[in-house]
C-alpha cells in the first residue's frame, strides 16, 4: 500500500455514573469493574489522521500546535499498536477540542475515541465493527471505549483484551438528562488518572468496593431504565464519594477537589434538601463538578450555580451521540 490515506472522526467525552478506577491489566486497560456512562454532547474532539508512506516519523498537532512532548509520545505509542497490526508508515494527526484545553474535562476519552476511529477508518475500506472499535479506543485510554456508542453506555470489564468491550445501554433520547460541568480550576492535576489507577489497585478498600459494585450497577441500570431520577442520583452521588474517598486516602494521596468543588457539593445538597430541586452531582479525577438534573430543571439549576459562582464557566451537556467518521478533514 503506497498512497496516502486520510480519515476524520468526531467523538464526545463521557461522564461515568459508575466509575472505572483500577485496572486488571495495565498494558491493555482492562479494568477491575464494569462501568456506566453518558456521552457529553458539548465536550467533543475532532481528529484527522493521514497515513503517509513518506513520513519517517509521526507529526502530531493538538489545537493547531505541533507537539513533541509526552502527549505526542502517547499518541505515537498508540499508533504503533495499529501499525504493528497492519502496516508501517508515519501518520500526520491533527486534533481539536470543542472545550478549552487544560480544564480537566476528560479529553482522553473523546481524544482516543476519535483517534482510534480516524486512524482505522483511514486505511480500512469497510466500516469497522463497532464492538471492535470499542476495543481499539480502550487500548488508547480505558474510558474512551464508552464514547464509541451513543447515549448511555456500559463497559463490561471482561478479564482480558478480547472480552473488555462496551455496548449501548440506552439511546440518548431514552432520558433527557443534563450534565452541567462547572469548571472549578485550570491548574494541572498532580496525579494523572493513569497513576491513580495504579494507586487504587493497592488500596485496602478496593476489595470491598468490588464486592459492592455488582448490586450497585444493577440498581443504577434499573433506575436508568425506569428514568427514576432520585434513585439514579443517590447511587451516582454515593459512587462519586466512594471513589473520591479511595483517591484521597491512597498512597500517595490524590486530592482532586478544590475549595470551589467543596462549596458546590454543599450547595447542590442544600438546593436539593432545602430547596426541593431534584439535582445531584458526580466528580471525576479532577476538581470540576458535574451537576446532574433532568433537562427541564436545567435553567433553574444553572441560575443556582450562577448565583453561587457569578462568573462560572459552565459546559452544558445532554446525552451525546456516538463517534462518527466523516470527510470534514482538519487539513
Ligand atoms: C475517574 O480512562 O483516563 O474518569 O485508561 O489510564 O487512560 P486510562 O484512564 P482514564 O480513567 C478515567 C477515570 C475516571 C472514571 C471513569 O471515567 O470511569
Amino acid at each position: 500500500m503506497s498512497a496516502r490515506k486520510r480519515a476524520s472522526a468526531t467523538a464526545c467525552s463521557n461522564i461515568a455514573f459508575i466509575k472505572y478506577w483500577g485496572k486488571r491489566d495495565f498494558d491493555w486497560n482492562v479494568p477491575l469493574n464494569d462501568s456506566i456512562s453518558m456521552n457529553l454532547s458539548a465536550a467533543v474532539t475532532t481528529t484527522t489522521v493521514e497515513w503517509d508512506p513518506e513520513l519517517a516519523q509521526d507529526e502530531i498537532y493538538l489545537e493547531g500546535e505541533r507537539v513533541l512532548d509526552e502527549r505526542g509520545l502517547r499518541i505515537s505509542r498508540y499508533l504503533d499498536r495499529i501499525r504493528n497490526d497492519w502496516y508501517r508508515m508515519g501518520a500526520r494527526v491533527a486534533s481539536v477540542n470543542s472545550f478549552p484545553a487544560g480544564t480537566g474535562i476528560a479529553s482522553s476519552a473523546s481524544g482516543f475515541a476519535a483517534l482510534a476511529s480516524a486512524a482505522i477508518a483511514a486505511f480500512q475500506e469497510d466500516k469497522p465493527d463497532e464492538i471492535e472499535m470499542t476495543r481499539w479506543a480502550r487500548r488508547g485510554s480505558g474510558s474512551a471505549c464508552r464514547s464509541i456508542q451513543s447515549g448511555f453506555v456500559e463497559w463490561t470489564a471482561g478479564s482480558n483484551d478480547e472480552g473488555s468491550v462496551s455496548q449501548q445501554f440506552c439511546p440518548p433520547e431514552h432520558w433527557d438528562l443534563t450534565d452541567l460541568v462547572v469548571l472549578v480550576s485550570r491548574s494541572p492535576k498532580l496525579i494523572s488518572s493513569s497513576q491513580g489507577h495504579r494507586i487504587a489497585v493497592a488500596h485496602p478498600f478496593m476489595e470491598e468496593r468490588q464486592k459492592l459494585l455488582p448490586s450497585r450497577i444493577l440498581a443504577l441500570k434499573g433506575a436508568l431504565a425506569k428514568r427514576d431520577f432520585q434513585t439514579f442520583g443517590e447511587i451516582v452521588e454515593h459512587e462519586a464519594m466512594e471513589v473520591q474517598a479511595i483517591m484521597m486516602s491512597g498512597q500517595p494521596s490524590a486530592f482532586y477537589m478544590q475549595p470551589g468543588t467543596v462549596a458546590l457539593i454543599h450547595a447542590v445538597r442544600s438546593w436539593r434538601e432545602e430547596g426541593g430541586l431534584p439535582v445531584y452531582f458526580t466528580l471525576d479525577a479532577g476538581p470540576n463538578m458535574h451537576v446532574l438534573c433532568e433537562s427541564r430543571y436545567a435553567p433553574e439549576v444553572r441560575r443556582c450555580i450562577e448565583k453561587l459562582v457569578p462568573r462560572a464557566e459552565i459546559l452544558e451537556n445532554r446525552a451525546g451521540p456516538g463517534t462518527t467518521v466523516h470527510d470534514e478533514h482538519l487539513f
